[in-house]
């Protein structure tokens, strides 16, 4: 991978009191690029994420986001940054409508006609505007996350199990939109436990387990290697 990644994760680590659940995890997002991280249920994914934004403390390790020390920093700092996440769960407004959530979304970049852009994106959200977003289905709901996302338009995306319980062909739309957002320079570090729909649309793949890294590479070098089926049984 090229030197100038916009993310660079290097030996983090992080533990929950006495329990390790990430340690030594290096990776790299080049810019534009889509990267997956992916694993087995507690291989520490998320822990992964979630201390990339700022919402756990690593006990270890640096993580620089354009080149700026960011591990430590505060969550809205690190968001003034360029960086999104999209949790587990979607973290939507659910008593907000959908035109809510989306104009909030719109705000730090002070763009005119979300919604019209929003609804070419996703028409499924053009008849549910004004409809609160807790009433949209789990699909409905997802593509809402992402349209905020796309309307924020953060330097580096970081979404956690977006295709959870959800229909093959709503997570194929999903993915196509993530896959847009990379090539127009939104940089992505996606976890899936969809792998094969993953390292369908990932350019390079890590592959988690107990808190380690234990493979790295292009989704064809590791569909061929057998790590996969190891650790995911995919
Ligand atoms: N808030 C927490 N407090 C204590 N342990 C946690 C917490 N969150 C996750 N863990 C533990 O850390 C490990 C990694 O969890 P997680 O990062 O959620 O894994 P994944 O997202 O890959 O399923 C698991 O053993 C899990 O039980
Ligand atoms: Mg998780």
């Amino acid at each position: 991978m090229p030197p100038e990644a916009l993310l660079n994760v290097d030996q983090l680590t992080v533990s929950y009191g006495g329990l390790r659940a990430v340690s030594g995890v290096s990776l790299l997002v080049p810019e534009g690029a889509v990267v997956a991280l992916l694993g087995a249920n507690g291989a520490g994914k998320t822990t992964t994420l979630r201390a990339i934004s700022g919402l756990v403390k690593p006990s270890g390790g640096r993580i620089e986001l354009a080149g700026r020390r960011i591990d430590g920093r505060k969550p809205s700092q690190i968001a003034r940054l360029g960086l999104l996440q999209v949790p587990e769960g979607r973290g939507i407004f659910p008593s907000l409508t959908v035109r809510a959530n989306l104009s909030m979304a719109s705000y730090v970049t002070k763009r005119g006609d979300v919604e019209d852009e929003a609804v070419a994106r996703f028409p499924a959200l053009g008849d549910r505007l004004d409809q609160l977003a807790g009433t949209l289905s789990g699909g409905e709901q997802q593509m809402l996350a992402l349209a905020r996302a796309l309307l924020a338009q953060p330097r580096l995306l970081l979404l956690d199990e977006i295709s959870m319980g959800l229909a093959p062909l709503i997570v194929a739309k999903l993915f196509e939109e993530v896959r847009a957002m990379a090539a127009s320079g939104t940089s992505v570090l996606l976890v899936e436990q969809y792998v094969s729909a993953a390292l369908e649309m990932a350019d390079y793949a890590y592959v988690l387990d107990k808190g380690r890294v234990v493979d790295v590479g292009e989704p064809a070098d590791l569909r061929s290697d057998g790590v996969l089926t190891s650790y995911l049984g995919a």
